[in-house]
């Protein structure tokens, strides 16, 4: 079985056909002309964090696909509380189709994917963020200059090195692309990250930098990435964090006017606007943020086809004829379809 965990899991190739499915199944959608390949499936979605792109996107996904998508809470259902993550798996498993979970610790999602008999796809943890990153790859081959190559394209986060910083690395190191990771020594990428992605580059003939140096990083970019200073959880290092990236690594006009003319701004959002990245840009002409929130769609349902059509058995339109049948005949003679007695009648 497998799961969509960490794109470090996948070899070039794969992701570059996941890549391809969502530019086949967005054509598609445009169209509305989407086939249902996944009707009749269901995905369980766990989110332990609010969400609106994963959410919607996961649940908007499997809908348009022919099949299903149920919410399920913390607190509306059993995950680590009164039943083990074991056992929640197991049966959610026997239910459903696949799982989706946004957990608060990358153990858990790896817990359930560990006991989970049906693919289990990250939608977020404290680590890594991989359906944002499939989907931003895809909006930078939309956008990318005409005469590069995917790897030729060179991709500048600037900012903490959040979940979805982890993930970017990981995915364009992997993909052969040129990745530079811009932020004050104290919120570089941890050692452990940067030879994930070193040890990439070695196989994909990638290149990975680390900056202080934000005008220098983005002089070659083509795409310029951020995401927030803080998460829920540390408010109390506001202060200390906002000393450390503002104003200097702030995403604003002035920073990117030492971009190429070209670049473009990538953010996954939520952002906070006038924090690391100013109004002008979010709403300037460089701003791909909603075409990148768009293709979350289009990348989940690559995703889904890809990780739930291989375990779907063939509808077979004979099959299900006969099936209607006997079952039709059960309900002729069952008790509860009879007519009730005149006794009953009466009372009704
Ligand atoms: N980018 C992203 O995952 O957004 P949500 O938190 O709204 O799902």
């Amino acid at each position: 079985m497998r799961h969509f965990i960490d794109t470090q899991d996948f070899t070039k190739a794969e992701l570059m056909s996941l890549l391809e499915l969502t530019g086949l199944l967005k054509a598609a959608d445009r169209q509305r002309a989407l086939p249902p390949l996944l009707a009749g499936a269901s995905l369980g979605m766990i989110f332990e964090e609010p969400s609106t792109r994963t959410r919607i996107s996961f649940e908007v996904a499997m809908t348009k696909l022919g099949g299903h998508a149920l919410y399920l809470k913390p607190g509306e259902i059993h995950l680590g509380v009164r039943e083990s993550l074991k056992d929640t798996a197991r049966v959610i498993s026997r239910m459903v189709d696949a799982i989706e979970a946004r957990t608060l610790k990358h153990a858990t999602v790896t817990e359930l994917a560990r006991y989970a008999t049906v693919p289990v796809i990250n939608g977020l943890t404290d680590y890594n963020h991989p359906t944002q990153v499939l989907c931003d790859v895809f909006t930078m081959l939309e956008h990318r200059p005409k005469d590069k190559a995917l790897e030729d394209l060179h991709v500048t986060f600037v900012g903490d090195a959040t979940n979805v910083c982890s993930s970017l690395m990981m995915i364009c190191t992997r993909m052969g692309m040129n990745f530079t990771h811009c932020a004050p020594k104290r919120y570089q990428a941890p050692e452990a990250w940067q030879a994930i992605a070193r040890a990439n580059c070695a196989v994909s003939g990638g290149t990975f930098t680390v900056s202080e140096d934000p005008p220098a990083a983005v002089a070659q970019a083509d795409f310029v990435y951020t995401d927030l200073w803080w998460w829920v959880g540390q408010e109390a290092e506001i202060p200390d964090r906002t000393a450390a990236f503002m104003p200097r690594y702030q995403i604003n006009e002035a920073l990117l006017a030492h971009a190429p003319a070209h670049a473009r701004f990538m953010h996954c959002l939520p952002a906070s606007r006038g924090v690391e990245v100013t109004d002008a840009v979010m709403d300037g002409p460089r701003a791909i943020i909603y075409d990148q929130s768009e293709n979350r769609l289009h990348a989940e349902k690559a995703i889904l086809v890809a990780f739930i059509g291989p375990h779907l058995t063939p509808r077979s339109p004979e099959l299900s004829q006969w099936h209607a049948g006997r079952i039709a005949d059960f309900l002729k003679h069952h008790p509860l379809t009879e007519t009730p007695s005149p006794a009953v009648q009466e009372k009704v």
